[in-house]
């Protein structure tokens, strides 16, 4: 059977450059969440591996919670169209500070969405953190309040990222060869 690093054509970011990014992005949050009531809120399914890494080197209290949103129809291009699929409980928006965990951000429509969705039922507070960024593709202003690493326009899997519900379990970041999504 066909092995999911065969389709990667480059490795763009490896999992000790991960880990130096999620180490670094854990004490930013570290020091800004001290004495505050953190929530911090997973969306599924993508960024699930670095919420997992995240959480365990932040040291200050949190309390976690899972959103699930689908944006992309199939392939490689946003459809626009946000749909709630999983809520984050909303009996706490009003007393917790919401720091939103992604995986990537691409046209800035999800997060924009998200953030917006939060304040308009009475969040007290909404950041946004992401684990990769892709400034050149977007399509609504959108700047998150802790970036990993920036990232050229290309599609890529890896460490939670998929293509079609493939490659999430690749350890590290990697460009996918074009001809996986050009058949
Ligand atoms: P946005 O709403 O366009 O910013 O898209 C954000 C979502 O698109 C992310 O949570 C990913 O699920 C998906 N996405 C964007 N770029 C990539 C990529 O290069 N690889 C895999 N998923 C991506
Ligand atoms: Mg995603």
């Amino acid at each position: 059977m066909k092995q999911y690093w065969q389709d990667v054509d480059r490795i763009l970011v490896s999992e000790e450059q991960i880990q130096q990014t999620v180490t670094r992005i854990a004490k930013q949050i570290d020091e800004d969440y001290k004495d505050k009531d953190l929530i911090i809120l997973c969306i599924l399914k993508g960024s699930v591996v670095f919420f997992a890494d995240l959480l365990r080197k932040i040291t200050v209290p949190a309390e976690m919670d899972f959103m699930r949103v689908s944006s992309y129809g199939s392939g490689t291009k946003t459809s626009g169209n946000i749909r709630i699929l999983l809520d984050i409980d909303h009996s706490r928006l009003k007393t917790s500070e919401i720091l939103i965990i992604e995986d990537i951000i691409d046209s800035g429509r999800t997060l924009s969405y998200l953030c917006e969705y939060l304040k308009l039922r009475g969040a007290k507070s909404v950041r946004t953190c992401t684990l990769l960024d892709k400034p050149d593709r977007r399509e609504v202003e959108f700047i998150p309040d802790y970036v990993g690493i920036v990232i050229p326009d290309e599609f890529v899997v890896g460490y939670g990222l998929d293509y079609d519900e493939k490659y999430r379990t690749l350890p590290y970041v990697g460009v996918l060869k074009e001809e996986v999504y050009k058949k």
